[in-house]
C-alpha cells in the first residue's frame, strides 16, 4: 500500500502510523518511501531534490524512475516475495502527478515509465492525503525548514499536482482512499486502519505473514 499527496499533505506522518498499526495486529512490515528508499535512491534523492543547478523535467522524470527501479527490484518485490506487507511513502502516482501534471510532461507517458521501470507493480491501495495547496505550504512555512527544488516550487504548480491526484483517485476509485488532510492526525489515523483492515478482512488476511501489494497488474 502506498501513501501519496501533495508536499505538506503529513502522508509520512499516516504511513509511519499505519505501519505502527499493522505491526500491533501481528503483520511483518516494511515502511518504505521513494526517493530514497535504497542507498543508490539516497544518492538520487540527493541530487534530485538538493542539487543546486537546474535539471529538465525530463531527466528529473528518468531520476524518478531510476530510483523506483532500483527501489522495487531490490527492495519491494523481495519482502512482498517473503510475506512482509509494505507500506510506502509515495509512488507512480507521485510521478504523474509532478512531472507528469506539475512538470506539463505527458501524464500517461510518465505513468508508462514508471511501469517499465518497475515491471508493473502497482499498489492494492493508495492513500491519497487531499489537502489545499496554501494550507500545506502553510505547514512547511511554519516547520521553518530549507524548501527542496519541488517545494521552492509555486502555488500553480502545487495546485496542479492537487489536481493531478485528485483526477488519478477519480479514476481508479478501487485503488484509491482520498482522506480529507485537514482532519487531525489521530482521526486520519483512525480512518485509514479501517479501511486497510477491511481490504486485509477481505483478502482473508488476518495477520503475521501475510502479504499484501503482491498483486502485480500490467497496463
Ligand atoms: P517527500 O516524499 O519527502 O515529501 O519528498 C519527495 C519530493 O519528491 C516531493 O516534493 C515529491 C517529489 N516527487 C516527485 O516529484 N516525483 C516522484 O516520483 C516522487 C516519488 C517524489
Amino acid at each position: 500500500m502506498t501513501f501519496e499527496g501533495g508536499d505538506g499533505s503529513g502522508k509520512s506522518t499516516q504511513s509511519r502510523l499505519l505501519a505502527e498499526h499493522l505491526r500491533d495486529a501481528g503483520h511483518t512490515v516494511l515502511h518504505t518511501r521513494e526517493p530514497g528508499g535504497t542507498e543508490v535512491g539516497h544518492e538520487i534523492r540527493e541530487l534530485v531534490l538538493h542539487h543546486r543547478g537546474d535539471i529538465v523535467p525530463r531527466a528529473e522524470a528518468l531520476l524518478y524512475a531510476a530510483d523506483r527501479a532500483h527501489h522495487v527490484a531490490t527492495v519491494v518485490r523481495p519482502a512482498l516475495a517473503s510475506g512482509v506487507t509494505v507500506v510506502q511513502d509515495r509512488y507512480l502516482d507521485s510521478s504523474v502527478a509532478y512531472q507528469g501534471v506539475g512538470r506539463e510532461l505527458d501524464a500517461a507517458e510518465i505513468r508508462e515509465l514508471s511501469l517499465w521501470a518497475t515491471e508493473g507493480l502497482l499498489p492494492d491501495l493508495t492513500v491519497l492525503l487531499d489537502l489545499d495547496e496554501a494550507d500545506a505550504r502553510g505547514r512547511l512555512d511554519a516547520a521553518n525548514k530549507r524548501f527542496d527544488r519541488l517545494e521552492a516550487q509555486g502555488t500553480e504548480f502545487h495546485a496542479r499536482v492537487r489536481t493531478a491526484f485528485l483526477a488519478l483517485a477519480e479514476v481508479e476509485r478501487g485503488r484509491f482512499l482520498v482522506v480529507d488532510g485537514s482532519e487531525s492526525s489521530s482521526d486520519l489515523a483512525v480512518k485509514i486502519a479501517a479501511r486497510i483492515d477491511e481490504l486485509l478482512a477481505e483478502r482473508g488476511i488476518e495477520s503475521a505473514t501475510s502479504a499484501s501489494g503482491s498483486d502485480v497488474r500490467t497496463g
